[in-house]
């Protein structure tokens, strides 16, 4: 466990909801980086025009999900094939691998993520 790599991009829990985009950016099966003001960032995944968001970290050796390959409600890491439920962080591979997750809403078209 204690190999695992810290993200240091993690956005800190705030409480608060911050709108960062258009839901028509991101199509169904699709993903995109969010970045937050403060650096920090996540991944946002639209699964069947439900979106879902979670670290943008591969616990492994830190690769970006967002720019890993969906299917259906499960992201792959494209570096060495991690596997992640986004829609609860569950880590397939290995159990402690778990990532959080972040709650998304869709309000007046424009996504809303609470951090
Ligand atoms: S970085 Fe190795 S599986 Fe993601």
């Amino acid at each position: 466990m204690g190999k695992q790599k810290e993200n240091k991009r993690k956005p800190k829990r705030e409480g608060r909801v911050v709108t960062v985009g258009k839901a028509e950016s991101v199509p169904p099966g699709r993903g995109a980086t969010v970045k937050l003001k403060d650096g920090t960032e996540l991944a946002l995944y639209n699964v069947g025009g439900t979106f879902h968001a979670i670290e943008n970290f591969c616990p492994h050796k830190g690769y970006p999900l967002a720019d890993s390959r969906l299917y259906g409600g499960i992201v792959e890491c494209n570096l060495h094939g991690y596997r992640f439920d986004v829609r609860t962080g569950e880590c397939f591979t290995k159990k402690s691998c778990g990532i959080e997750k972040y709650e998304v809403n869709v309000e007046d078209g424009m996504i809303r993520i609470l951090i």
